[in-house]
């Protein structure tokens, strides 16, 4: 079963991206920005949860985002959070609801993770590369799987990935706990996700007839830094100020 069903899951995980914003949600504006009259285009958010950055998105850069998700519970809490963007549930193994040739960039933060077959996540890049434009690019952030297993003093005081020195193999689930933040009440949060590697990814990708494939770890850069102060200026007070680059993968190629 989803654990997105389940109502506490779903209230630490919206505390949990609070603090995991700047992190997760700043590399897909980075290269969102990247594309022509991208203001005038719509962008797909998929597996968006609660959507909790989409209305900031949407304010802030002026991106014009609808999303889908698996959980009937998480597009319920989307829409309220972002009442601007048309949100839709999917069905298991099903289509996404939208059109054909109709999105210039669909971006999945942390929904590939949870895929429990490479099957269903050949069916859901291939129904993306289906809903985007041509030239439209798909924005994976995935976990940076070279942390699974290792013990890292700096990451180690902020998440922890897998058991340490054990080796995970292509499928195997692996437990993350985020730490939470004491001074703002917010408790660990554990769960399992996926160890799908980014040679999977890549092959996947390109057998579908996605080009240009690339892959990096994200690093606060000048983007990033400037973003954050623009944020803090819009009164955005929700960024943690503690380290969190090194731990998101960015996937990108383009239909
Ligand atoms: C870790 S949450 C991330 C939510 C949001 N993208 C964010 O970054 O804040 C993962 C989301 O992926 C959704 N999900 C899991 N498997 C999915 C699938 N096969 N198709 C669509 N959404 C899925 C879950 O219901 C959940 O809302």
């Amino acid at each position: 079963m989803n654990k997105y069903t389940n109502k506490e899951f779903i209230r630490h995980t919206q505390n949990i991206s609070v603090i995991r914003w700047q992190s997760a949600y700043l590399p897909i504006v980075e290269v969102i920005k990247h594309i022509d009259n991208y203001q005038k285009e719509k962008i797909l958010d998929f597996g968006c949860g609660s959507a909790t950055a989409n209305q900031i998105i949407r304010e802030i850069y002026d991106l014009n985002i609808d999303g889908v998700d698996i959980s009937p519970e998480m597009v319920h809490v989307a829409k309220k959070n972002d009442s601007a963007g048309e949100y839709r549930v999917l069905e298991e193994d099903g289509i996404i609801p939208f059109k054909s040739n109709s999105y210039i960039s669909c971006y999945a933060s942390f929904v590939f993770v949870e895929m429990e077959s490479s099957e269903q996540i050949k069916h859901w890049l291939k129904e993306i590369y289906r809903i985007l434009k041509s030239r439209g690019l798909i924005i994976l952030l995935i976990h940076n799987l070279s942390l699974v297993g290792k013990v890292n003093p700096v990451y180690s005081q902020i998440v922890k990935f897998g058991e340490k020195r054990k080796k995970y193999n292509i499928g195997d689930q692996f437990e993350i706990t985020l730490y939470g933040v004491s001074e703002k009440n917010l408790p660990d949060i554990s769960f399992k996700d996926y160890y799908w590697p980014i040679d999977m990814f890549k092959k996947f990708v390109k057998n579908i007839g996605f080009k240009n494939f690339d892959y990096k770890v994200q690093e606060n850069n000048n983007f990033i830094k400037k973003e954050i102060k623009n944020l803090h200026n819009h009164g955005i007070k929700m960024i943690d100020t503690r380290e969190l680059e090194g731990i998101t993968g960015i996937v990108t190629a383009q239909k």
